[in-house]
């Protein structure tokens, strides 16, 4: 699909045909499989300014913490042992995770427990040196979200940082040998269907193996507090797009969705994703690391997985 196409298919009355053919090509090139991912969030210190972001460094009420390796590999061990084989380290971009060293001690502890289990990355505008370290130190995958391809409104939610060092990144990881992941937010105040379809496209640019595509969240000790959360319908519309446009990625259901709808949620993996992410921290980590407001219960890590995999089943889907 061309821009144009994309831009009228986004806008449709009835979107049934392209929810159809996402769900028909995701058969087609991922199967039945519903990947798993564990998440550790890592930091929730964090010297950005993003307006939407509950972490932004602004941010007086937010509850700072951040782990050393040993914690980090503790918490990995808990979700090994429950059946997780994928460990996403996310943080915030806290200076003294910077050098990349606690890192490269989380995923040689990680690989020393087991050194089939996959790490992903996710912890921001990285240098490309230390890109390349933790790559030869055996990280897997990175993800960073473009977040917007509106330039102006990409600098307006981001004071002091531009679009084009953040897709330099992009390129950084792809050329480094990473699996990369991108994605955006729907639904940010001032973002048209033409920037959405740009959205939809930059993920081909790239070209990304992974994209994670959720609705905006009002936060509401952030500058945008009081704004309007995005559609998940229209998220859903992109996510649909996105199966279409690069066949064989690996699509989230993103947590932002789950959210938002627990049924938008089951709805998505009929269109086009097929894969989701579950924090596998203490409960005292999951309160303080709010990007958005969420309500999470205390959990059992393997009761968790158990109702995971059973949700998933429940949709004649294979959890893996
Ligand atoms: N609503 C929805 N998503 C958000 N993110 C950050 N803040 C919000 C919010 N208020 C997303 C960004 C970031 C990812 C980790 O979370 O896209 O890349």
């Amino acid at each position: 699909m061309n821009r144009k196409e994309t831009i009228e298919a986004l806008q449709l009355d009835d979107f049934t045909s392209f929810y159809n053919k996402a769900n028909e090509i995701r058969k087609i090139e991922k199967g039945d499989d519903v990947f798993i991912r564990a998440i550790i969030e890592f930091s929730s210190y964090c010297k950005m300014p993003c307006k939407y972001c509950g972490l932004n460094r602004k941010n007086e009420s937010a509850i700072r913490y951040r782990m050393d390796a040993d914690e980090i590999v503790d918490i990995a061990k808990d979700a090994i042992a429950a059946g997780y084989r994928t460990m996403v380290l996310q943080g915030g971009e806290d200076p003294m995770f910077a050098d990349g060293e606690i890192l490269l001690r989380a995923i040689h502890g990680i690989k020393s427990i087991d050194s089939d289990v996959a790490v992903t990355l996710s912890a921001g505008e990285l240098k490309r040196d230390v890109l390349k370290k933790l790559k030869d130190g055996g990280a897997n995958r990175y993800l960073l979200r473009h977040e917007t391809t509106d330039e102006k409104l990409y600098e307006f939610l981001h004071p002091g940082h531009k679009l084009k060092d953040r897709i330099r990144v992009l390129h950084d990881l792809k050329e480094l040998g990473y699996e990369t992941g991108s994605g955006f937010m729907v639904g940010l105040p001032n973002q048209s269907v033409e920037s959405l379809a740009n959205d939809l496209l930059q993920l081909t640019e790239i070209p990304c193996d992974m994209a994670g595509i959720g609705p905006y969240i009002s936060h509401p000790d952030t500058e945008l507090s009081g704004n309007e959360n995005g559609s998940v319908e229209l998220t859903r519309r992109c996510v649909s797009l996105a199966r279409i446009l690069l066949p064989k990625a690996n699509l989230p259901v993103t947590t932002a969705v789950g959210v938002l709808s627990p049924e938008e949620r089951l709805k998505t993996f009929s269109n086009g994703a097929n894969v989701i992410m579950r924090k596998v921290n203490p409960k005292k980590y999951k309160d303080a690391y709010k990007i958005y407001p969420a309500e999470l219960d205390e959990t059992d890590i393997v009761k968790e997985r158990i109702e995971l995999e059973n949700m998933i089943r429940s949709l004649g889907r294979v959890p893996v």
